[in-house]
């Protein structure tokens, strides 16, 4: 039996990873500490979904682990000795991290290449994938010349149609505390593909989301802003006249994606993993949609100061993706990903269950 190594397994991505995996027959290795709920207090916490996974897999074997803890992560994979490595592990919000630059970077930066060099002591021939993100390109995209629509804003030069590439420029842009960790271990995980040639790759995150989203207001935009509207729980917009183009993907197709990868491995690549246009959306967007599932007309304010560093409109180019894992392509549609998250939310939480359910 083939065993697989997912840090970060009672995440978003991490859990869907799992799931996946264990469908194929695989056995499950979880590493996980719940620092999600430490980030985030009480909201953030996955401990719900480290539960379901034990519930659900037979083969699952959690490891209640750090990832910045270096010795105990090369003894775990000395152990495990595991065929491919998934690390979706992460400090994963980009306004959380001016707060907690240290932790941050310990566990973002510093937890990345501590797990890289765990899979090169121990099973340099798994496949390793690297979650990354888009906020590697810092706010260089939004150096893009943009039109403003009537809900949304829109490259003005139809060479971006198709949404931004891998080429993009990484440096010499303003990426947020988060990016700039993101960026250390993006690179990293491209170095261990060319420079020891182990077979590595970075996907560089558009809006990950799905059902088993903690979203919270500081991360997971899309899950967050449909709880919200399901709680009628005011909603802030910042800047960009809540026009921000955003590119949503289901967590199943990320983990699909990780298959295909982990089934081919390359190295030392790099991919923008998001929904790519026919998945985009804008806040306003969002807010129609969501409002037209439950009924409830999003409660929200507007505050005319946009995040630091926020992406005005991003869309993933898939190209890349689709040229070199042709059998690849996005399942979810957006219509799918918001009935989801809201059903998701709609079961998750007691208290909802006063409310209509579509
Ligand atoms: N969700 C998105 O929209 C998005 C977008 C772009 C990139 N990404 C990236 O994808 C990856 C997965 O994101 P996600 O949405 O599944 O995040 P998530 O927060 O849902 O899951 C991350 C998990 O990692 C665990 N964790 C955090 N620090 C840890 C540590 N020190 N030791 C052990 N476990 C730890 C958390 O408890 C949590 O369960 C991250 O690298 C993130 O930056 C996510």
């Amino acid at each position: 039996m083939k065993k697989i190594l997912v840090t970060g397994s009672s995440g978003l991505i991490g859990s869907e990873v799992c799931l996946h995996f264990a469908a194929e027959g695989w056995t499950i290795h979880g590493v996980d500490n719940n620092q999600r709920a430490v980030f985030f207090g009480p909201k953030g916490d996955t401990r719900w979904n480290q539960h379901r996974l034990a519930e659900n897999i037979k083969s699952f074997v959690h490891h209640e682990h750090d990832i910045r803890d270096r010795q105990g992560l090369v003894d775990l994979l000395k152990e495990v000795r595991p065929d491919a490595i998934v690390h979706a592990a992460a400090q994963p919000s980009h306004d959380l991290a001016a707060s907690i630059p240290f932790a941050d970077f310990d566990t973002n930066a510093v937890g990345t290449l501590n797990m890289l060099e765990a899979a090169r002591q121990a099973a340099p021939e798994a496949p390793f994938v690297s979650m990354s993100t888009n906020k590697v390109y810092g706010d260089a995209p939004n150096e893009l010349a943009l039109t403003e629509l009537e809900t949304r804003w829109e490259y003005a030069d139809e060479a971006y149609w198709m949404g931004i590439s891998e080429g993009f420029r990484i440096d010499q842009s303003k990426h947020s505390i988060f990016g700039a960790s993101k960026v250390a271990a993006d690179v990293m995980a491209q170095e261990y593909g060319r420079y020891f040639g182990m077979p590595t790759c970075a996907l560089r995150g558009g809006c990950l989301t799905g059902p088993r989203h903690s979203g919270v207001e500081l991360h997971g935009f899309l899950s967050y802003l449909i709880k919200c509207n399901l709680t009628e729980t005011k909603y802030y917009v910042y800047g960009y006249k809540g026009k921000q183009v955003r590119d949503n993907i289901h967590a199943l197709d990320v983990a699909h994606f990780i298959a295909a990868f982990i089934a081919v491995p390359r190295a030392g690549e790099v991919y923008n993993i998001g929904g790519g246009r026919a998945n985009s959306c804008s806040i306003l967007e969002a807010f129609a949609r969501i409002a037209d599932i439950s009924g409830h007309k999003m409660v929200y304010e507007y505050v005319d100061r946009n995040r630091s560093g926020d992406h005005i409109c991003y869309i993933s180019d898939l190209r890349k993706m689709k040229a070199h894992y042709p059998s690849w392509g996005i399942t979810k549609s957006l219509d799918d990903i918001f009935q989801e998250v809201y059903d998701s939310w709609a079961s998750r939480v007691p208290e909802f269950e006063a409310l209509s359910v579509a």
